[in-house]
């Protein structure tokens, strides 16, 4: 007999999420009823006091294969292999403690809201996107746990939902992106907004490098709901997009509707901000959620995250794709 959940809904002062705390150890039993709980929970999930995953990383991964068929392994893929845990190649680690670690993003200009709050809200916010939508099919869901989390007040992840955000979008706004696609831009390949306001050439990419088409609106494959699926800045391609049959680049009717929607998505409303203790778990629905990575001071804090990435479940549109970013040699081997 499998021990209950103890679930929590809403998320501290937010209008989604659920917090769930387990009845036994992860050592002792794996949890039943978890991917139930974050469908119910619109897609986020705050499973506090996992501590013992830190002695036994490979708990994490046995976690992560409850959530669907397949976790990345990034021995494969990852050019960076320094990210990548040491003996557990499933787990990403999100770190400035090993060297080539990715710095965390800057403060926000002003750092502050008029009423002295954090902002969330883009463009005040920034670097609001959902987990490789460069990639298709996308992945489904990822879990980040805290090894190492710094202090409060910074280094938070902030989410939004991408459910709530439709269900609110006036009825002009929604007809308007029902059928539209967003243009999804790896970042580093040279076609994000800094790049094309600067009027850079983006250099040549390789074909599975290409930025990738991907629905605005996209019908959860589990729940049937619908939620906005957009990135903003490094994440959209700013040459092409960022989207699809609209004028392109950052001054055109693209960029406008692109930064009208993300506004939107982002109202404080919408908005879980997550302050990190050690032992934390986060499960995240990157199907109908958007994040973002807060500052800390990389000079006097160290910070160490884990991260793995579920996928094999992107809903019937996705049907029979090979993976975009697979290349085709390697598809071949
Ligand atoms: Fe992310």
């Amino acid at each position: 007999m499998s021990a209950r959940l103890d679930i929590d809904t809403p998320l501290p002062n937010a209008a989604f999420g659920s917090t769930v705390r387990l009845g036994r150890p992860l050592g002792e039993e794996m949890p039943v009823g978890l991917p139930e709980a974050l469908a119910e929970a619109g897609g986020l999930l705050l499973i506090p006091g996992l501590d013992e995953i830190t002695a036994k990383p490979e708990l994490l991964v046995k976690l992560s294969y409850l959530f669907g068929p397949e976790v990345e392994d990034y021995r494969t893929l990852l050019t960076r292999v320094t990210m990548a845990h040491e003996t557990v190649p499933e787990i990403f680690m999100v770190t400035n403690t090993v060297p080539g670690a990715r710095p965390p993003p800057a403060l926000p200009e002003p750092p502050l809201t008029a009423d002295g709050k954090l902002p969330v809200q883009y463009p005040h916010r920034k670097g609001w996107h959902t987990d490789q939508s460069y990639r298709r099919p996308p992945p489904d869901i990822s879990l980040f746990y805290a090894v190492m989390p710094v202090d409060r007040q910074r280094g938070q992840t902030i989410f939004a939902s991408g459910a709530l955000a439709y269900d609110a979008l006036p009825a002009d706004l929604k007809a308007r992106v029902e059928t539209l696609q967003g243009l999804h831009a790896q970042p580093g390949t040279g076609r994000g907004r800094t790049d094309a306001e600067a009027g850079k050439t983006p250099p040549a990419i390789l074909v599975h490098q290409r930025s990738q088409p991907q629905p605005v609106v996209r019908a959860h494959p589990v729940t049937g709901k619908k939620a906005l699926y957009l990135c903003e800045r490094s994440q959209m391609d700013w040459f092409d997009g960022p989207f699809v049959g609209m004028q392109p680049g950052p001054y055109g009717d693209g960029a406008r509707l692109l930064d009208e929607l993300m506004a939107h998505y982002t109202r404080p409303e919408f908005v879980y901000v997550h302050e990190w203790t050690q032992g934390d778990l986060l499960v995240w629905d990157n199907r109908c959620l958007v994040h973002t990575a807060t500052w800390y001071d990389t000079d006097k804090e160290k910070r160490l995250m884990w991260r793995t990435t579920v996928r094999g479940n992107p809903g019937p549109l996705y049907a029979g794709e090979k993976r975009s970013w697979v290349p085709e040699s390697a598809a071949a081997e």
